[in-house]
């Protein structure tokens, strides 16, 4: 018979890879809390024009990486390729800037993008993701920036690239867009032909490019930085002298231009350069029109997403996880025995004692094989003859001593004795 498999780039998490992702959650968790974010969750299908609308037509996301289809009704919809979109949508829909508590919001979960898939790039991919409404103080944006440098450091990850920019807004970056056109005008035959067609559009996603072609025809390209108005030179100066008070290290980088079109002003991703092509780990932005552009009130808004798989990739690479195991396994001798034994796991577990029961019977021998493969440090023997005299024996995996232990004291027996052993 053919088996089904997955989808081509949609992975399952195994139980044996599961502990990461409780790790970098919990850890998320703690920290988005510390800092006041307040989770929210949102469907995974939203219609296709919010996406559209927000990320922009000619971004490689809504151009070629969206899973998008028509529903029963002819309804376009999508799969979420990112959250942002989504978050501003449900504060507005829900109108919560009625309520001031209401500015922080964090979700984790699975994101969809039709990409090539390779390593550290999946179709479905999970984000820690963080958005502020109604903040517009560079202070904002550097906590942002601290609170996910703060979060990787609490996972242990050190050598993590700050990379930061500022789009400037819509005072000063026509002007800045103009002066791209012209200079990539002359280099037109040179570009790949996705970006010749971009420049007309949009020509700022050519930064994105990633074909050697495109790159070497940019080498000489106008500088953003030097066409960013009086306010927006402030407001970023402001941003890297708030990181700078608090020692966060960060390289400006104005090639920087994200690939998604909400941006203005700050925009940041961390780096690393030990995962081969996929080298951005999270990245965000502050993108103040966006919530008026999507009908709702005219705040501005700030935010980031983590790609988790990426940062489970470099976790991965620095330390091997040690599994915790069952700490008691109950091998069983006749079928009568069964009965105790199934009792006596339960109240092992019921007193916080991880018990493995041996299931199918099989010799003792076999069922010995199996305690040493699960690693326990103590394995019950369950027999009838024992029983018959209202013992078990525990038998200590690594001395290989044994002891006869009454029945009815074999959980405080166990309990004590682990308890002894971890010390
Ligand atoms: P983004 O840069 O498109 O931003 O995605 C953020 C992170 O998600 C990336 O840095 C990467 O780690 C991960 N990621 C993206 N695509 C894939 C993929 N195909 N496979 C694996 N990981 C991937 C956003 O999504 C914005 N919504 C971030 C944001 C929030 N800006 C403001 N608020």
């Amino acid at each position: 018979m053919e088996r089904v498999q997955a989808v081509r780039g949609m992975n399952d998490i195994l139980p044996d890879a599961v502990h990461w992702w409780q790790k970098v959650e919990t850890t998320a968790r703690e920290v988005l809390e510390l800092y006041g974010y307040r989770e929210i969750r949102t469907p995974l299908v939203e219609k296709l024009e919010l996406f559209a609308r927000s990320i922009g037509e000619s971004t490689d996301i809504v151009e070629k990486e969206m899973y998008a289809f028509p529903d029963r009704k002819g309804q376009w919809l999508a799969l979420r390729p990112e959250a942002t979109a989504s978050v501003v949508r449900a504060f507005i829909e829900h109108n919560l800037h009625a309520d001031p508590l209401a500015r922080k919001f964090y979700t984790i979960g699975p994101m969809f993008r039709h990409e090539r898939p390779q390593k550290g790039r999946y179709r479905q991919f999970h984000q820690i993701d963080a958005e502020v409404f109604g903040i517009d103080d560079p202070l904002m944006d550097a906590e942002v920036m601290i609170m996910l440098c703060d979060f990787l450091q609490r996972l242990g990850l050190k050598d993590i690239g700050l990379h930061v920019n500022s789009l400037g807004c819509p005072e000063c970056r026509p002007r800045f867009r103009e002066k791209l056109k012209a200079f990539l005008q002359n280099r037109s035959p040179q570009l790949c032909p996705d970006c010749d067609r971009r420049r007309h559009v949009n020509p700022l996603r050519v930064f994105d490019c990633k074909v050697d072609r495109c790159r070497e025809a940019l080498t000489d390209a106008p500088e953003l930085a030097q066409y960013l108005c009086e306010a927006c030179r402030r407001h970023f100066d402001k941003v890297l002298e708030y990181l700078s008070d608090l020692h966060v290290a960060y390289a400006v980088d104005s090639r920087m231009v994200r690939g998604l079109d909400y941006y203005m002003r700050t925009t940041f991703e961390v780096i690393t350069d030990r995962l081969g092509a996929q080298n951005a780990v999270g990245g965000g932005g502050r993108y103040d029109g966006l919530m008026r552009d999507l009908g709702g009130p005219d705040l501005p808004g700030i935010g980031f997403a983590i790609g988790m798989e990426r940062l489970i990739l470099l976790l991965q690479q620095k330390e091997a996880w040690v599994s915790k195991k069952p700490q008691v396994f109950i091998a069983v001798l006749g079928d009568e025995a069964v009965r105790q034994a199934f009792r006596l796991a339960q109240d092992l577990r019921a007193h916080g004692v991880a018990a493995e029961l041996a299931h199918g019977g099989g010799s003792l021998k076999s069922q010995m094989r199996r305690a040493d493969k699960l690693g326990v440090a103590h394995v019950v023997i369950v027999g009838e003859e024992e029983l018959a005299r209202g013992v078990v024996v525990v038998r200590h995996m690594v001395s290989k001593e044994q002891d006869q232990v009454p029945l009815e004291n074999t959980v405080q027996f166990l309990m004590t004795v682990s308890t002894v052993e971890s010390l």
